[in-house]
This record gives structure tokens, sequence and C-alpha cells, in this order.
């Protein structure tokens, strides 16, 4: 994607300095800051904090950590240290325990002697996949769209929800990889993007489609329902976290109320995620680990202050009552498809093993 017209990644890697630049996603949209992160536990405080967020990005920023912790020693028991340390960072988001289980299977047969470098390697891999996989994405979620969609005026309307594009992967986007294939082919694509309480991943989204040009509308998560209803919303598309092997699917707190609102309405919803987000060891949502996070992130809202200081404002006292589940399930049979690197399926186990048929047990 370009920021200031120049093609940028989420995510520099610097191995002759023993170090990876990442943005700094808790000071967007307000300011892009790029941060160095040059031990292996800079690269977990990265992930948990949510410096860096959005599953393919979070498990190139753990393949990328790994090669860190092997730079300074690579015997079996770091190895085993390292990636236990960044699995531990965030539960839901398959794609960090997908890219440290890639990463171990490559290095731990190798002599340590040359791990650090099969590391680099690896992980520079992982990341230029995730690249080529969202712009294939993108193509397949394009084409499904110029096939199922008939928008209902001149301009295509997208509903998403969180922060599924450039900044939640390396470069390119899941869910938002087809309303950038949309823009760049021509065609008139305008995105509504829900806030996303309370972490607002929505501003994410708003701030990037800006960067690219493409329009984009930032409204309250609740007047999702009231836009679908008035027939302003022609399809909702969204990232996954982790997708179970009967199609149903782990995004971000709300998403599963848009999924509901979209059937109620009639307005097909979408899924994009690579291969990577996939747990064919998952059985069904039920069984996915959904990530409960700190209080706090309800209780104060952060924002510019009235001199342009950063700031948390308080809305509830400290040790005020809360709950913060960072995910949903959305029940398959509310999908009407899953895009991935691989083409389109129906949200159920016969259509993601149709796309993976070498995923099948007897
Ligand atoms: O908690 P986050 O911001 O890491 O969660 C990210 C999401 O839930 C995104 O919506 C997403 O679809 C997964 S990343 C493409």
């Amino acid at each position: 994607m370009n920021i200031d017209g120049i093609p940028t990644r989420t995510l520099r890697a610097r191995p002759d300095q023993r170090a990876f630049d990442i943005i700094d996603q808790t000071r967007l949209p307000h300011a892009l800051h790029w941060v160095r992160v040059a031990t292996l536990e800079e690269a977990a405080h990265a992930i948990r904090s949510m410096q860096v967020r959005g599953a393919p990005l979070i498990g190139a920023t753990a393949a990328y950590g790994l090669a860190l912790a092997l730079d300074f020693e690579a015997s079996d028991r770091r190895l085993a240290e390292a990636a236990a340390l960044l699995r531990s960072t965030r539960p839901t988001a398959v794609n960090l325990h997908w890219a440290l289980a890639r990463m171990e299977a490559v290095l731990a047969p190798l002599p340590p002697a040359a791990r650090a470098a099969a590391a680099w390697a690896e992980a520079a891999a992982i990341a230029d996949e995730d690249v080529a996989q969202n712009a294939a994405i993108g193509a397949h979620g394009l084409a499904l769209w110029r096939e199922q969609l008939v928008p209902r005026g001149d301009t295509l309307h997208i509903m998403t929800h969180c922060n599924a594009g450039w900044l939640a992967t390396v470069d390119g986007g899941t869910a938002l990889a087809p309303v950038y294939a949309a823009h760049d082919a021509g065609l008139p694509v305008h995105v509504w993007a829900s806030e996303t309480r309370p972490r607002n991943q929505g501003l994410l989204t708003a701030w990037e489609l800006d960067q690219h040009g493409v329009p984009c509308t930032l409204v309250a998560d609740n007047a999702a329902g009231l836009l679908m209803r008035n027939g302003q919303v022609d399809a909702v598309i969204v990232g996954a976290d982790r997708i179970a092997a009967n199609g149903d699917v782990a995004n971000k707190i709300g998403t599963y109320l848009k999924a509901l609102a979209a059937a109620d309405n009639g307005i097909p919803f979408y899924v994009a995620a690579p291969r990577s987000t996939i747990d064919f060891a998952c059985a069904d949502g039920a069984h996915i680990p959904i990530e409960s996070r700190d209080g706090d992130e309800v209780r104060l809202v952060h924002g510019l202050d009235s001199r342009g200081v950063p700031s948390a404002l308080r809305q509830l006292p400290a040790g005020g009552d809360v709950a913060n589940p960072a995910f949903d399930v959305t029940p398959g049979w509310l999908v009407k498809g899953i895009i991935t690197e691989r083409g389109s399926c129906p949200a159920s186990r016969e259509g993601l093993l149709s796309l993976y048929p070498e995923e099948a047990r007897a």
C-alpha cells in the first residue's frame, strides 16, 4: 500500500542490524511512528501491547522475534523458550501459533550454528507469502463481487469491522484486499468502517483507506444495523483471527452482531483470510479460545487533548466492573463465503476442504 505515495510494508526487516522496524499502531491515527524491535522481549511486548496487531502481522512479527532470539543464542532450550514466550502473547489469532510452529519445524533439525540465518530467511518467507496471498485474496474477492453483487447505485458500498487491512498484515490486507483491488481497478467503492470499541481499530481502517484514496465513512458500532436496514450497504466483509474446521469464524468483538444484521437484511457477509488463519485442528467455534483483555481498555478512552497531546480520559472509576472479551464467533451459516488465496468457498467443513483437500483426514 502507498503511504505518502510510497509503496510501504508494515514491517521492515534489518537482519544486518539484528533488528526489525514496526509501526506503533497504538499511536495511529494521530502519528505514524516507526519503532525498532531489537530483542525477543521487545517483540513479545509489541504483540502483547498491540503495537502490532491483526492476525497475519502478529504471525510475521513472532517469526522475526524468534530470529532475534536466536541471534543471541540458538540452543534447543533457547528455541523452545523463545517460542513459548511469543506463543503466550495473544491466544485467539491462530496465525501466531501457525508461524511459530512453522519456524520451529524448520529450525529444530538444524545445528544451532545454522539456526539464526535460517530463522531470518524463514521469517522473510512468511512475510513475502503474506503479501502474495493477500494479493490473491484481493483478486478472488473482486471477481466474486463482480459476479455476486449488484450495487444499488453507482458505487459499491462495503461495510467492514475492526481493521483487517494493510495494517493487520505485512501488506495489502485481507478483508480490505478486495476493496483496494476494486478501487485500483477503477470500480467506485465506498467503505463504512465501524469504530470497533473498545480499541477503535475502525480508526485505523479509516486512516489507511484515506492514505490510499479510498472513500470511507467512520460510524459508531451501533449505527451498522440502521445502515443495513436503510439499503446503504451492498456487502459486509471482515477478516478473521481463527476459522474453525467447520467454517465458524472468530473475529473482533462485534462481528457476530454485524453478521446477524446482514442476514436479517439479505446482505452478503464475507470473510477474507489466508490459509494460516484456518485451524483444521479446531472442530468448531466453541473450541476457539477468546482473549479477555484488560478492563482499562473499556474504562478509559484515548485520543488527543485540546493541545493535541495524546491523552487518556477516564469514563469509569478504576476498579469499576467491566468485561472485555476481544473476539466473538460468527457461525458459518451466517457467512456467504470465505475468501482465501486459493479462491472462495462456503463456510463449512466441505467448503474449506474443497480449497484445501490436502487437509482431509480419514
Ligand atoms: O485485536 P486485533 O486488533 O489484533 O484483532 C484483529 C481483528 O480481529 C481483525 O478484524 C482481523 O480480521 C484479523 S486480522 C486480518
